[in-house]
């Protein structure tokens, strides 16, 4: 099994940190291929935890490398600045990390440029995490005024791209609000410079170091950022991510082909979760929503936004599983459902009186969808101390079954726990003993 990948099915925030962090020593290579310091992960170690955004989750494994390929948009004070939160606790983690010099670099115009285009969208604001992501993909796509992590390197390069793209952003910028930011390039040249020089031995060819690798037979582990259904292409368009936030986005945003993957695991959540705008089908806007929301401390990593809560969506995760090419499922934060009489799991659509169990494509047809709930008992038990599946109780392990019988892919595991012991692993296959080492 040459690469494994972790991917979300959901709108985000499924917990992909933690199944990552269990792979992670099975693995030389850890890769971030898309998004960028949109995402958020908490990482327990040495007793301290620490709050990762752009870096990938394996960054605290001495033995592993930790890669932000192409695909990902950098912001390279967050880079910095988390490097330097590691480092405050000990942990020296830069020799470790490698930054593809093709990746798009995300600059201060991008983020005033997001804040102005959100407060224009009034009600329909997308609820972006204001990070400057889509701005900065938007102009990689556009292929003008887009500064990539090799142009920053030389001072030269960066300035003139600088003060060419400044002033017309500071017209955008006044049109917007005229009494808004101003933009300094000299300062922004400044900054930028001084990042670059912090950063200079990490930036390398990121493609050809992962496909050498490969070649010298290590492992590589995909870590995707946001979840499918954010994804720019199959997701809930408008209410997306700019990237190819399913397994879609593993082989564009890397340089690794697909077929290099060994398997594809797709986590979700035993219920589901979405921060930001856009249609949720089977959200509960009332006392059960939030009695999910305090029992999963469902509230953002970034961005510190509740998070809204809703009975598992299993047509959506049904769709993500099936387009991003998911071998097995990983189902995360299964105790936060403890307690209930009974549940519900969503698994078809009623729209405009026709019982679909395919995602429609449009959002407006999304937000008429009328979750069919299929009842299935609750348990009682505290199971956060379960390690094996046949001592779930019975109520749990129907409940595992029917979501996997309705996402049509196996259960690799089944997370009862923040811990790392707190796992059911269904699929040892996943964990082999031999890995090469560096
Ligand atoms: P953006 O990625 O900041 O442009 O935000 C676009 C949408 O994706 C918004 O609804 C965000 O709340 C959502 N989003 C972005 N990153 C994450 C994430 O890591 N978890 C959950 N939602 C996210």
């Amino acid at each position: 099994m040459p690469a494994t990948s972790v991917i979300g099915l959901q709108w985000g925030d499924e917990a992909k940190g933690k199944v990552v962090d269990l792979l992670t020593s099975h693995h030389d290579i850890v890769v971030r291929y898309q998004g960028g310091n949109n995402a958020g992960h908490t990482v327990k170690f040495g007793g301290r935890t620490y709050k990762l955004s752009l870096l990938p989750t394996g960054i605290l494994q001495q033995c592993v490398k930790s890669v932000i390929a192409t695909g990902v948009v950098v912001s390279p004070g967050a880079v910095l600045k988390e490097l330097d939160g590691l480092l405050e606790g000990g942990q020296d983690c830069s020799d470790r990390l490698l930054i593809s010099d093709r990746a798009h670099v995300i600059f201060p115009w991008h983020v005033l440029e997001e804040a102005g285009f959100e407060k224009l969208r009034g009600r329909s604001a997308i609820g972006t995490t204001m990070r400057g992501i889509g701005t900065c993909y938007r102009e990689k796509m556009g292929r003008f005024h887009a500064v990539r992590m090799g142009d920053i390197l030389d001072r030269d390069i960066l300035a003139a791209k600088v003060r060419e793209i400044s002033p017309i952003k500071q017209r955008l910028l006044d049109a917007v609000d005229p009494d808004g930011p101003r933009l300094n390039a000299d300062a922004i040249i400044e900054e930028y410079s001084a990042y670059a020089d912090r950063l200079r031995p990490m930036v390398i060819d990121t493609t050809s170091y992962l496909l050498d690798s490969l070649e010298q037979g290590k492992r590589l582990l995909f870590e995707g950022a946001q979840g499918s259904l954010l994804d720019i292409d199959h997701g809930t368009f408008p209410y997306v991510t700019s990237s190819s936030s399913s397994g879609c986005g593993i082989h564009s945003g890397s340089g690794v082909p697909e077929r290099a993957i060994g398997r594809m695991i797709g986590v979700a959540k035993a219920y589901t979760t979405r921060v930001g705008g856009g249609p949720f089908p089977s959200e509960l806007d009332n006392a059960v929503g939030e009695r999910i929301r305090r029992a999963g401390n469902e509230f953002g990593t970034v961005t510190g936004r509740p998070r809204r809560c809703g009975w598992l969506d299993a047509v959506a995760t049904r769709y993500s599983a099936r387009f991003s090419g998911v071998d097995g499922i990983a189902i995360a934060l299964l105790d936060v459902l403890s307690g209930f009489d009974e549940l519900y799991i969503c698994e078809a659509y009623e729209i405009d009186g026709n019982r679909t169990r395919d995602m429609p494509s449009r959002c407006e047809d999304l937000a008429k969808a009328v979750p069919v709930l299929r009842q299935v008992p609750g348990w009682k038990e505290d199971i956060t101390g379960i390690t094996r599946f046949e001592d779930l109780p019975a109520a749990a392990r129907m409940y595992v079954n029917t979501v996997s019988e309705l996402v049509e892919r196996p259960v690799d595991l089944v997370s009862v726990g923040p811990d790392r012991c707190q796992t059911i692993v269904l699929n040892p296959a996943l964990f082999p003993s031999e890995t090469v080492k560096h």
